[in-house]
């Protein structure tokens, strides 16, 4: 139990705060690049390095060119990056068969950095949305979305991608069950070591609004997700999920936006104490952004300063577009 506080001038707590060294010593948290995990955009094409308008300082890239930038991020010391294909309409089907297909960007591109990168950890994304005409998770039918057909379809995107060599299994798709029949699979085909990262809470956020751009999922997405991903008025559901996700054989759990839901990552690390990961998702990337570019805010302060607040929530890692830059601070190359 903490000691009550005997009173001032005893107790002057400005003490602590008093020089750089003192406040070192006595900060409670702390924040590296073994803290990140950098999600990245792949798309068709050779040579590509496309700026996205709506995430500045982000890219979409061909296969060739995330090569390269994963030997980047490991030499500036990050663990792991996580796929998200860019899929442009004429991608995209009802059936979703690009999903599962092993030559599509996504495992081209893990197969590419496990070849060229292999000390990186590689995380991938599993939901139909990329791959779907109407920008949903899961197939819709009747203008429902529907679970368990989805969930059978799930289950082969992630054998594809543990064939391609992926190390950690994405789900984002919040269908019922999904964690529990990758697991199974996984072990059947032989992959007992791949691991699930399953982006158990997550909310029906607008915060992702460009993350859809980057993904091309903006114009064909029709409705909103809200009958899966939760609302945002909920506390006591996140729990319920992880708990259930981590039953059924998730290694690792996110939190998903971040910062707008710092309560929920306390509670899940206090409740659970498992491997628990945020998600700083796009638009919270771009109002830093943004609001740096206009001269309104430090970015790069702001940006350590929100990276930071994950770790005090509890979270033992974050998934984040500021990954390479906040190293690059880290690692004093800027
Ligand atoms: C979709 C997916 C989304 C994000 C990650 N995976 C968007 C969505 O659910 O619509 C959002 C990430 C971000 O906003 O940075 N399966």
């Amino acid at each position: 139990m903490r000691p009550t506080q005997s009173p001032f001038p005893a107790t002057r707590l400005r003490r602590t705060r008093q020089s750089p060294a003192i406040r070192a010593l006595t900060r409670q948290n702390s924040l590296s690049v073994d803290d990140f995990i950098w999600p990245v955009f792949v798309r068709a094409g050779e040579g590509i390095e496309e700026p996205i308008p709506s995430m500045p300082g982000v890219y979409r890239r061909s296969v060739d060119k995330i090569a390269k930038a994963a030997r980047e991020a490991a030499d500036l010391g990050i663990k792991a990056i996580c796929i998200f294909p860019y899929t442009g309409i004429e991608e995209r089907t009802e059936d979703c068969a690009g999903a599962w297909d092993p030559e599509n960007h996504a495992n081209r591109a893990i197969r590419a950095i496990k070849a060229e990168v292999p000390e990186l950890a590689v995380m991938t994304d599993v939901a139909l949305d990329t791959y779907n005409i109407n920008g949903h998770d899961g197939f819709v039918e009747d203008g429902e979305i529907v679970n368990d057909r989805t969930v059978e379809a799930l289950v082969k995107m992630t054998l594809a991608q543990a064939d391609a060599g992926a190390d950690i299994i994405g789900p984002s798709d919040m269908m019922d069950g999904r964690v529990g029949a990758m697991r199974q699979a996984l072990e059947a085909a032989g992959h007992q070591n791949v691991m699930i990262l399953s982006y158990s809470a997550k909310y029906a956020s607008a915060f992702y609004g460009p993350f859809r751009d980057a993904v091309g999922a903006s114009g064909a997405l029709t409705g909103d997700k809200k009958t899966y991903q939760m609302d945002p008025g909920n506390s006591d559901e996140a729990l319920r999920l992880i708990e259930r996700d981590l039953r059924e054989g998730a290694d690792m759990v996110m939190v998903k936006p971040g910062l707008p839901y710092l309560d929920i990552c306390r509670r899940v690390k206090e409740t659970f104490g498992a491997p628990t990961y945020a998600y700083q998702v796009s638009g919270e990337f771009s109002m830093i952004q943004a609001a740096a570019q206009h001269g309104w805010i430090d970015g790069e302060k702001v940006m350590m300063e929100s990276l930071m607040a994950f770790k005090r929530a509890g979270c033992d890692g974050i998934l984040t577009y500021f990954a390479p830059a906040a190293a690059r601070v880290l690692n004093g190359q800027r």
